[in-house]
């Protein structure tokens, strides 16, 4: 997507020395943007852990790049010795951020490919093909999502005679959680690019906003009609008929249906339910749990309760951190939540859309159908 006018992706090799991997650092925006520099797997598993880049497609491609990194300073005394080494960063990475199923995914996948090539030079060009082949599969599976799901929003146009179509997202399933594009997003800037009128209600998505940091900021660089709302928001919109269409990401949906994402999202969904409004969930397959069965079976990631105590601005040139509550009361910070399959309408991913059933699901993956 552009920002300013040139076309960024999330993540990128230096074009000058590709040992070296540049993010855009999020957690300076929407106020400065800033690339750093990835030349070290602890550098790379900081980054994931403390949200320079986050969203699961984008977790998953920076793990790719990781491995990539982590194969550069592998040991060449043999192939065991390169790969024990790798499988200790794999380690490392996988454990930085425990929903975003993305991660462990795109790690497995790099240490199969790297697994598969015989010596220290060709598992490095395996690595690196690998992780390029991550993010661009990521950004084209994105792409896709757009192309199906805008025909929920054009539908819901041609029934409202062309009057804009409102929809709510949560938190920030946008490029900057993708390596281009995003989920929730892809199909809104489809329908904008069509000529099709939108309007997104953003959720804040306290307690690290990044529906108002994120999502706003992608919006307005795309010229995509949009309103920041606090997060409590959202029903009393939908009671009103002020919302057409919900569409979220997810961090990780199990094979049957449940879905994993940002914290609130479970609430809205229910207020959805409760006003007939449809909810939809965007994701590509790599976010698909081919294993797990009960969404309550998911790990939820507790963060650091400063998140919560806490709330960031821009002050005076420099990001700063104001308390919010008293000093001596605790806080919890749980960052996601599980929507059951029943209150979702439909998942919209790469191969079409489809219920949020395992019957649904399958059909569309067939290659995970149990043997
Ligand atoms: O904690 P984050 O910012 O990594 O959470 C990810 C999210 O932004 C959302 O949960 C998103 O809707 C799903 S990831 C595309």
């Amino acid at each position: 997507m552009k920002v300013d006018g040139k076309h960024y992706r999330t993540i990128w090799l230096k074009p000058d020395d590709e040992r070296v991997v540049q993010i855009i650092d999020q957690r300076h925006l929407p106020h400065q943007f800033v690339i750093e520099d990835l030349t070290t797997v602890d550098q790379v598993a900081v980054a994931i852990k403390d949200m320079h880049v986050r969203g699961a497609g984008l977790i998953g491609a920076t793990a790719g790049f990781g491995m990539y990194i982590a194969a550069l300073s592998a040991p060449d005394t043999s192939d065991a010795a390169f790969m024990e080494a790798l499988a200790a960063d794999g380690e490392k990475l996988t454990a930085t951020r425990p929903t975003a199923v993305n991660l462990e995914w795109a790690v497995k996948r790099q240490l199969a490919a790297i697994g598969a090539a015989t010596g220290s030079a060709a598992k490095r060009e395996v690595a690196y093909q690998t992780a390029i082949a991550i993010a661009d599969e990521d950004a084209d599976f994105c792409r896709r999502i757009g192309e199906h799901g805008v025909a929920l929003i054009e539908a819901i146009s041609t029934r409202k005679h062309g009057a804009p179509v409102h929809i709510l997202t949560h938190c920030n399933a946008g490029w900057l959680a993708f390596v281009d594009y995003g989920t929730a997003t892809a199909p809104i800037y489809a329908a904008h690019d069509r000529g099709i009128p939108v309007h997104v209600w953003v959720d804040e998505t306290r307690p690290r906003n990044q529906g108002a940091r994120l999502t706003a900021w992608e919006l307005s660089h795309h010229g995509v009609p949009h309103d920041v709302i606090a997060d409590n928001v959202g029903g009393h919109l939908m009671q009103r008929g002020m919302v057409d269409l919900m569409i979220t990401g997810t961090d990780r949906t199990t094979y049957t249906g449940d879905v994993a994402n940002k914290i609130g999202t479970y609430l809205k969904a229910l207020a959805a339910k409760d006003n007939g409004v449809p909810f939809y969930v965007a994701l590509p397959s790599s976010t698909f749990d081919w294993e797990t069965r009960d969404g309550l079976q998911i790990p939820i990631e507790e963060r650091d309760a400063t998140e919560v105590t806490h709330i960031e601005g821009f002050h005076e040139g420099a990001i700063v951190s104001v308390r919010l509550t008293p000093t001596d009361s605790p806080a919890r910070n749980y960052a996601f939540d599980v929507t059951p399959r029943r209150l979702v309408t439909g998942l919209i991913t790469e191969r079409g859309i489809c219920e949020a059933n395992e019957e649904s699901v399958l059909a569309l993956y067939p290659e995970h159908r149990p043997a």
